[in-house]
């Protein structure tokens, strides 16, 4: 079953809304002339910039999806700080990041959270990235698979068969973030395959359907042979996607 390619450019807490325009534009100027029906795009800036982008690329029609890096679960109230998935909904917002490893290791983010986090995103019709993956010493003692697993388990159930077709699952090994070590095509290919595998037993449908990204470390050198893997249906990328011409490349990844 054909599923679109979605490359996501995760900014992390990169870039003011001046530098996102910039950014913006100079992407939008490199990938003229892309296929977007053949590989989709999403941006994920830091909230502060999400209105300046949502304004160029409906004014300038540019065929970016725009997308957070978190949001909070409930629609409004005394949560001081936080972002909720209505208030992004009503920016355009396609697709909202949740459970990025930083959060789990930094803001103590646990799988029940992201749970509530993915089933918020689908109430107000955008859709999660769901992120998963091992430590490095998890690895090493071979507990990759079940690490994966159990955080899979744990952060798509709240939402339906249905949604979990939908979704977006992100596989990120810890190791492999900011650090220029990527993993080699053939265990990255083997992690997504194993969680398509994991999505079936939820709901066997649904495993065809759902997109499954590669995110670590992706660069224009290694996003093609990351891409033609069987299960991998994206990317998400951090320190290239803050880079026109990278970013640029790893879209074109067809051409390189
Ligand atoms: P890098 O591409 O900088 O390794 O970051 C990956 C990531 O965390 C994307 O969410």
């Amino acid at each position: 079953m054909a599923r679109t390619p979605l490359i996501s450019g995760n900014w992390k807490m990169n870039l003011n809304h001046f530098e996102a325009i910039q950014l913006v534009q100079k992407l939008s100027y490199e990938l003229r002339g892309h296929d977007f029906d053949q590989v989709e795009v999403s941006l994920h800036p830091p909230f502060t910039d999400l209105r300046s982008i949502q304004t160029i690329i409906d004014a300038d029609r540019m065929p970016f999806r725009l997308g957070a890096q978190n949001c909070h679960t409930e629609v409004s109230g005394a949560f001081t700080g936080e972002i909720s998935p209505a208030m992004l909904a009503k920016l355009d917002v396609d697709y909202v990041i949740v459970g990025h490893s930083e959060r789990r290791a930094l803001f103590g983010e646990s799988d029940e959270d992201v749970a509530s986090k993915a089933s918020a995103v689908f109430a107000h019709e955008m859709t999660p990235i769901v992120c998963v993956g091992e430590t490095l010493e998890e690895r090493e003692s071979n507990q990759a698979a079940t690490v994966v697993e159990t955080q899979l388990m744990g952060s798509l159930k709240l939402i339906t068969n249905q949604q979990l077709g939908n979704a977006v699952i992100a596989y990120e090994p810890v190791w492999a973030i900011g650090t220029g070590v990527t993993a080699s095509a053939d265990d990255a290919q083997e992690m997504c395959a194993h969680i398509r595998r994991v999505v079936a037993s939820i709901h066997k449908d649904a495993s065809e359907l759902v997109r499954i990204q590669y995110g670590g470390s992706v660069k224009p050198s290694n996003s093609g042979e990351l891409m033609n893997m069987p299960d991998i249906d994206g990317a998400l990328v951090g320190g290239a996607s803050l880079e026109s011409d990278s970013f640029a490349r790893i879209v074109n990844f067809k051409e390189a």
